[in-house]
């Protein structure tokens, strides 16, 4: 018997990456991993027929434009990859009856809750990237009705850029480090994510509708550099300060933690601490050295 096939968007990318590995724990599934030559998300008409033609039974999509500050100038082009690709990639997916799990972001907040951010608060971006990002999980919903979406905040992994690899750098290259501690939330580990998204596709029931997953704990971006430094032994001063010191062309929500109740409870996830997903990763990249 032909297997199902789950189609992967942003495949080279830190959570595409951190599937291609957990997927090998699944080999029921015959995957297709697709990026910017297989399907540009920039030419939604292409999402479309990629799509029809590999007619996957899932369709993960972890492709984005993801240039945070760069959006702000490049937002037309934001809004057809993060807002239209996923759109198009929906209807294609209710035309041959696909499921989707479409990644979203944190971003959609406006930042200024005191509280856990549950799926049903109000969003309101205050950045292009979110905006985008708000729209694409709109026209996956509206697009085809079978569709997950899980938002996420503060993604790292051991495969492409992100803060922790860029921490270890610099604390390796400056003779000290000054990081923001004035915007709050929780790191997420790709890995972490993709084994959920993997049980989400293999769970007993398909329960559609938005999610909130990031690793558990609540810190600022000082104290994650500060766990990264001891992590790594490294004796580079860190210090402390705050979002207006260091003005970016994006805004940045100052509050954006997760609440993942949801998620825990629909599909028995478990979500596993901040500090355990950075201890793994840092590990591999040192094993990878
Ligand atoms: N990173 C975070 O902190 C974060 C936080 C919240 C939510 N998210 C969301 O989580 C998801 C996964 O993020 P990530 O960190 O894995 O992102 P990433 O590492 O930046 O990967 C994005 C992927 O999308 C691909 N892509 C970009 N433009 C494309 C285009 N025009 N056509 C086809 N593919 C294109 C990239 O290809 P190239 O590498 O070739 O450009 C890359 O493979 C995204 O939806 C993102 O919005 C991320």
């Amino acid at each position: 018997m032909a297997k199902e096939k789950i189609l992967v968007t942003g495949a080279g990318g830190q959570l595409g990456s951190e599937l291609q590995v957990a997927g090998k724990a699944y080999p029921q599934f015959e995957f297709v991993f697709v990026d910017k030559d297989e399907m540009p998300l920039d030419q939604p008409e292409m999402v479309r027929s990629v799509v029809e033609e590999v007619h996957p039974s899932w369709c993960i999509s972890c492709g984005a434009y993801t240039a945070v500050d760069k959006a702000e100038t490049e937002t037309e082009l934001a809004f057809v990859i993060n807002g239209d690709a996923v759109g198009a990639m929906a209807a294609a997916c209710k035309t041959v009856g696909a499921k989707m799990i479409h990644i979203s972001t944190d971003y959609v907040f406006d930042g200024e809750s005191a509280i856990p951010l549950k799926e049903s608060d109000p969003t309101g971006p205050i950045n292009v990237y979110g905006a985008s990002k708000l729209k694409g999980e709109q026209l996956a919903l509206q697009n085809n009705p079978d569709t997950v979406v899980i938002r996420t905040a503060w993604v790292y992994s051991e495969f492409g850029h992100n803060f922790v690899k860029t921490m270890i750098r610099l604390m390796k290259e400056k003779p000290s480090l000054t990081v923001i501690d004035d915007q709050i939330g929780s790191p997420t580990y790709a890995a972490d994510l993709a084994d959920t998204i993997l049980k989400i596709v293999t769970a007993p029931r398909f329960v559609p509708g938005i999610y909130h997953y990031s690793n558990e704990g609540q810190i600022s971006w000082y104290e994650f550099a500060l766990a990264i430094k001891e992590l790594i032994g490294s004796p580079c001063p860190v210090n402390p300060i705050a979002t207006a010191q260091y003005p970016t062309p994006a805004k940045r929500p100052h509050y954006s933690l997760l609440d993942k109740s949801l998620i825990k409870k629909t599909y028995g996830i478990e979500v596993p601490d901040w500090r355990k997903g950075l201890t793994t990763c840092i590990r591999k990249l040192q094993a990878s050295i």
